[in-house]
């Protein structure tokens, strides 16, 4: 998935879709996790944000880095529920607004800042952070190496990275791209450039870093409820995402759900959660 595309800027497509894309996700742009299948979407993304939670074992008054936070619904849920203060940061300026004015709504203001910077180039400063946490956002990093290399740089001795993502699961032949390039390029104009790299690639660039794996959890099979939910949101806000997303780039988001669905199901992709520490 690394052909050039019409929109190949993450912050183009990030501030181009953000609207729509909370009628089709919830307020939490990223994946569910079904632990029991039948549950909405909204208790399904509220899970994978729990797991992460769990891998990053918080302690009140930590300060978090958020690489890719989206419109800030995960940092205020951290800041409410985990007693941290969390900078977001990410290449959307309009994910920036939605985040800082819902931080504000939420009285959260002063715990939860948002900034526009690029995780693989974020100009912090060096341990500066006891968390970096990077929920679904890595596959939209091309440099996914300066990605691993910048968290451990700004997180203190200590520290932990948590991430999740979706992940390859097995190696694509180009014959096999070259076939279904058709397919490749309906995934780019519903999601934009993006490359899924598989979880030992992560951990390897991570244990480079100096940093030591400690959880890592394959979650393809509790994502895969993800899409069925996406289509029924299609189905419920249909003309409100035409006016959002325009006709063509609503039927490339539902034909994607049914691709990756099929990616699910084959092997091709999936979707992991990892932790590293820092060593103090
Ligand atoms: C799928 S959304 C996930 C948002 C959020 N973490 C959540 O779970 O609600 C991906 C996010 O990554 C951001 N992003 C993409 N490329 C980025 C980069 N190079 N640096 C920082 N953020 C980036 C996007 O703007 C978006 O906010």
């Amino acid at each position: 998935m690394n052909a050039p595309t019409a929109d190949p800027e993450p912050a183009a497509h990030y501030d181009r879709v953000t609207d729509g894309w909370r009628l089709l996700f919830g307020d939490s742009l990223h994946y569910g996790v079904f632990d029991q299948g039948d549950e909405p979407l909204a208790v399904a993304t509220q899970a994978l944000t729990d797991r992460m939670i769990a891998a990053a074992a918080f302690e009140p008054g930590l300060r978090v880095l958020d690489i890719g936070c989206g419109t800030g619904d995960p940092a205020c849920h951290l800041v409410r529920t985990q007693d941290v203060d969390v900078l977001g940061i990410t290449t959307s300026r309009v994910g920036v607004d939605r985040a800082s004015a819902r931080a504000a709504a939420d009285g959260l203001a002063d715990r939860a800042t948002f900034e526009v910077r690029d995780g693989t180039a974020n100009e912090l400063p060096d341990e500066s952070f006891d968390r970096v946490w990077a929920l679904e956002s890595s596959h939209l990093m091309p440099a996914r190496d300066a990605l691993i290399a910048e968290s451990a740089r700004v997180l203190r001795p200590g520290g932990r990275l948590v991430l999740c993502d979706l992940i390859r699961r097995r190696d694509i032949p180009f014959k096999e791209v070259r076939d279904r390039r058709v397919d490749f390029a309906t995934l780019r104009e519903a999601f934009g450039e993006a490359r899924m790299d598989p979880l030992d690639s992560y951990l390897a660039l991570a244990e480079a870093q100096g940093l030591t794996i400690e959880v890592r959890t394959d979650l393809t099979e509790a994502t895969l409820p993800t899409f069925d939910r996406w289509r029924a949101n299609i189905a419920e806000h249909r003309d409100e995402l035409v006016e959002l997303l325009g006709a063509d780039g609503l039927d490339a988001f539902e034909r994607s759900t049914h691709i990756l669905e099929g990616f699910w199901h084959d092997g091709t992709l999936g979707y992991a959660l990892f932790a590293a520490s820092k060593p103090a």
